[in-house]
């Protein structure tokens, strides 16, 4: 039984009160939603993919100086994070035209856009995430034109170093989707890397086939979800094959923390 106080549930993950304060537990649900959650489903072992992966990842940018968000994973689904001011925006970066883009300007699913592109959407259930300018977030008080620049820089540096890690591994990072919290530190408030990143907010196409390893599987009923989330988990590193006194298949294995 978890006892810890809840403090909120969205659609894929759940926080609780952390150990400490100014520290939170992120949990990761089996649940999958796509057009706000109009379409839901619950894909067993989703969560303990995602968790997973995102660690890998967070780990990673932590390591090249990204600031984020992650402390250390505490079990198969639970990660213990730096408790944020969560900026209610969701922050897009896309190198290839798909999904709403390439249906909004009517461009091939698969073209290489001119540069990366960042939008950014406001985060409301009730609009729909509505996409926001740089006029309406500083307008609105979401965020101020620094706390943009940053969120822009990082969303950069992030890009770069995704396209590089997952082109080594034969997977074309198309678009993804992150959020960015504020965080006192020193006196300063920070903005850091929050949330998560996985292959639900990611596309993902494999390199050679243009096999869809992201959660399109889900929106678009392709089917094979967790395998394709276990063919990124492998190609990451975090699943061995064939593990030593195990009977068969894929097992996940313990990070170096
Ligand atoms: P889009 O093409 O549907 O606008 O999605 C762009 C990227 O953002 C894609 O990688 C999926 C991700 N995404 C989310 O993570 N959450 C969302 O609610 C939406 C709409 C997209």
């Amino acid at each position: 039984m978890n006892r810890r106080r809840r403090l909120y549930e969205g659609k894929a993950k759940i926080l609780y009160e952390g150990p400490e304060p100014g520290t939170l537990i992120q949990h990761f649900k089996d649940d999958a939603t796509a057009f706000n959650a109009r379409k839901h489903e619950s894909i067993e072992g989703k969560g303990v993919l995602n968790n997973r992966i995102s660690e890998h990842i967070f780990q990673l940018l932590g390591n090249v100086g990204v600031p984020t968000h992650f402390i250390k994973r505490m079990n198969m689904r639970e990660q213990l994070i730096k408790e944020v001011e969560i900026v209610p925006l969701e922050v897009v970066v896309r190198n290839v035209a798909a999904g709403s883009l390439a249906k909004k300007l009517g461009l091939d699913e698969g073209m290489q856009l001119p540069r990366s592109i960042i939008e950014f959407y406001y985060k409301s259930d009730e609009l729909d995430d509505p996409m926001v300018s740089e006029e309406h977030i500083t307008a609105f008080g979401w965020a101020n034109p620094q706390e943009i620049d940053e969120m822009m820089a990082l969303a950069l540096r992030i890009n770069d170093f995704l396209s590089g890690l997952f082109f080594g591994i034969g997977i074309r990072l198309v678009d993804f989707k992150i959020e960015f919290g504020r965080h006192m530190e020193d006196d300063t408030m920070r903005i850091i890397l929050a949330d998560e990143i996985s292959p639900d907010c990611c596309r993902l196409w494999d390199t050679k086939t243009s096999d869809k390893m992201d959660k399109d599987r889900f929106r678009q009923d392709l089917g094979g979800l967790i395998d394709a989330y276990q063919e990124v988990a492998r190609r990451l590193g975090i699943l061995t094959e064939n593990p030593q006194n195990e009977p068969s298949g894929p097992r996940l294995v313990t990070s170096n923390e």
